[in-house]
């Protein structure tokens, strides 16, 4: 047996819902449980990527198709090296999502499930009231579909538990579903 040690495998943690749902803050809340284990993990969050590499693009659904196609290879590439991406991203279209699942493998899809009337009141970025407002288009959830999973590994209730809280629960289920080990006592 070798005395080498094994580097934990790579996934995938995929959070997909609906814009103010909660993605990108229990993407942040479950990186440190992660990186505390051990892990090593890069936030993938779709509005940072949009700086950068999509910043050429739009919110058509070609352009976000395309962008979930370049977070999904960036999320690939990282996984098979070991690294956890942790993935916030609306991704409103399942067949994005499917291509993701199939591209990247290990693939944990989290549904935040955070209903429209919920996201629209917490509105972090304003963008839902500038959307009823006809100053912006193409809004997901508004004038843009999104299209709930119907499988998702996990789910994540943001009225029933804070932040913290729900991380702790997301680390949970990837020990039950067999992604991260038990942590030691
Ligand atoms: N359990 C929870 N998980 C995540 N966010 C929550 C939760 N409860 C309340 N919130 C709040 O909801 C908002 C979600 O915003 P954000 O994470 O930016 O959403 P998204 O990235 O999905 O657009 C934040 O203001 C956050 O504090
Ligand atoms: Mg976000």
């Amino acid at each position: 047996m070798s005395e080498r040690p094994v580097s934990p495998p790579g996934f995938c943690l995929w959070f997909t819902g609906l814009p103010s749902a909660g993605k990108t803050t229990l993407a942040k809340a479950v990186t440190p449980l992660l990186e505390e284990r051990g892990y090593r993990v890069e936030l993938l969050d779709g509005d940072e990527v949009r700086l950068g590499l999509s910043a050429d693009l739009g919110f058509d659904r070609a352009s976000r198709e395309t962008h979930a196609r370049r977070v999904t290879f960036v999320a690939k590439v990282l996984a098979r090296n070991g690294i956890i991406p942790i993935v916030a991203l609306i991704s409103p279209y399942r067949s994005s999502r499917a291509k993701a699942r199939q591209e990247i493998g290990a693939f944990v899809e989290v549904y935040v499930t955070t209903p429209l009337e919920i996201c629209e009141q917490r509105d972090v970025k304003g963008l839902y009231k500038k959307a009823r407002a006809g100053e912006i288009k193409e809004m997901t959830g508004i004038d843009d579909p999104y299209e709930p999973p119907e499988k998702p590994e996990l789910l994540v209730d943001t009225r029933s538990q804070g932040p913290a809280e729900a991380a702790k629960e997301l680390i949970g289920g990837l020990e039950r579903l067999g992604w991260l080990s038990p942590r030691r006592a």
